[in-house]
């Protein structure tokens, strides 16, 4: 037996004006679960801890609960010392009980065909994607839109996606998704990744509905202006200045050594509304050794069309910039925008490596710049901490030229076309946001997707810089120190 001290917040209605974070420190065996843990306390310390549990083995969902701030199970999430337990962020019975019910009743019931049908193979192995939840509510917990709409949420939406695939119900659940907020998820991805059953609610269930609604003219129609823009055009923005497509040659030579090569996929904010940006990225790189080859008949990757379910063009799309870049012989495409990058590696079947410029400057090392003496937060992108899975490359570099400090990693409210066909909820999102980066006291924002940087400017007034802005100010102030010009 080992001693394992954790806190856990408590909160009892009936005595309680305010939760509070208690100590206990108790005997359990190697390879813990939380719920042991919960139990040990229970038994040993405290028998008025109030906490639910069933089945002890991640099928009956009653036990979900934060850990460290994030949504697991209890009985299957292993216990560490100075572990935070806490509720899920619902509204609370008692200690770790959260009220279920509301949002459990949201969830839709089969509406049986008068006629009995049975499922063939093929609509069943369709639907099993969809049918493992066990009801935990983790998603629900960790939503965003759910925090600013009306929005029914990420398992209500998956069992509307289920039932519109289940032969057996009659139901009409495209007008029901769009009612219950189909259209008010901002594709964050925080429910797939938090979800204990694996389920991809925002691809399997939201997009799909989305596309199904496309199909019966449901669509919004700002989305629908953003599709006709991308078809006429290619590009899902419309040009204010000199793109950066237009002001940069086919390839980029380093100022040194070659240490690698890229093709650069630019996206259509870097290209036609923050291409400076861009052109700090490329300073950067050729910086630090790697030859970028820019291929000018690049369209946009579909993102905005794949995240609205306007799915009738995108295969063109997908040709265009597949043979665009293989054509040129390119092994390894680099990515700065977020969402271009999450579209390139989930949504696409390249012949080429595709790397966020993160990964890029991690992974073949990058000249130490001069330190700013600036305190800086970061915001992850979501399709860049979940679509990508990356976190610790961005703090890696920002690290070597600011002090870096942590806020947390919430949805900036910029995706899933919510910006665009919904203003408001994307403001109201903003604002969290905002209320999050003045909390640290930061003087700048640093972040690493285009969206997020747009999006976020409007909702601070601290000033808001890509990665390699801040990297090429450091290299400037480094050349500055040493009389040395920055090339250019
Ligand atoms: S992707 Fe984000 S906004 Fe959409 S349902 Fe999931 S958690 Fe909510
Ligand atoms: S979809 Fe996943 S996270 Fe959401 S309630 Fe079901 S099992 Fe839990
Ligand atoms: S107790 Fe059933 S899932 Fe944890």
């Amino acid at each position: 037996m080992n001693e394992i001290t954790v806190k856990v917040r408590r909160y009892d209605p009936e005595h309680d004006t305010a939760s509070h974070l208690e100590t206990y420190t108790v005997p359990v065996h190697d390879g813990a679960r939380v719920l042991h843990v919960l139990h040990a306390i229970h038994n040993e310390c405290d028998p008025t801890l109030s906490y639910r549990y069933c089945c002890g083995s991640g099928q009956c969902g009653s036990c979900a609960v934060r850990v460290n701030g994030e949504p697991v199970l209890a009985c299957m999430e292993e216990a560490h010392n100075s572990s935070i337990i806490e509720p899920l962020n619902l509204p609370v019975k008692k200690d770790l009980v959260v009220d279920l019910l509301p949002k459990l009743e949201t969830i839709a019931a089969l509406q049986p065909c008068v006629e009995r049908v049975i499922p063939t193979k093929t609509e069943i192995d369709t639907i099993k994607p969809l049918r493992d939840c066990i009801e935990c509510l983790a998603c629900v917990s960790i939503c965003p839109a759910m925090d600013v709409t009306s929005f029914a949420g990420p398992t209500a939406m998956r069992q509307e996606m289920r039932l519109a695939l289940d032969p057996r119900d009659c139901g009409d659940r495209v007008p029901d998704a769009i009612k219950d907020g189909l259209f008010t998820c901002t594709s964050c991805q925080a429910c797939a990744k938090v979800c204990p059953k694996g389920i991809e609610i925002p691809g399997k269930a939201i997009e799909k509905l989305r596309a199904l609604a496309n199909k019966r003219g449901f669509t919004l129609p700002r989305h629908q202006e953003v599709a006709a823009l991308v078809k006429a055009t290619g590009r899902s923005v419309t040009r204010i200045e000199p793109t950066f497509l237009e002001q940069v040659g086919d390839v980029l030579e380093p100022y040194g050594p070659v240490k690698a090569i890229v093709g650069f996929f630019v996206g259509c904010m870097y290209n036609m509304r923050l291409p400076q940006a861009a052109f700090d990225a490329m300073e950067v790189l050729m910086r630090n050794g790697i030859r970028v080859i820019i291929p000018h008949d690049q369209v946009c990757c579909g993102s905005p069309l794949i995240r609205t379910g306007q799915l009738a063009f995108l295969d063109a799309l997908k040709s265009k910039n597949i043979e665009v870049f293989s054509s040129r012989g390119i092994d390894t495409v680099m990515t700065m925008c977020a969402g271009c990058g999450s579209t390139l590696k989930n949504d696409y079947t390249t012949p080429f490596a595709v790397m966020d410029i993160n990964e890029v400057l991690t992974k073949y090392g990058i000249e130490p710049p001069a330190r700013l003496p600036v305190k800086a937060t970061y915001h992850d992108p979501c399709h860049l901490l979940r679509g990508q899975g990356i976190r610790d490359q961005p703090r890696e570099l920002i690290r070597q030229v600011v002090d870096l400090v942590e806020m947390p990693s919430i949805c900036c409210g910029s995706g899933g076309g919510v910006k665009s066909g919904l203003p408001e909820e994307a403001a109201a999102l903003g604002k969290r946001r905002g209320e999050e980066i003045q909390k640290t006291g930061a003087e700048l924002v640093i972040s690493s997707c285009p969206f997020c940087e747009f999006h976020i400017a409007g909702h601070t007034d601290k000033p808001v810089k890509n990665i390699t802005t801040v990297l090429l100010e450091g290299y400037q102030e480094k050349d500055r120190k040493n009389n040395a010009p920055t090339q250019t």
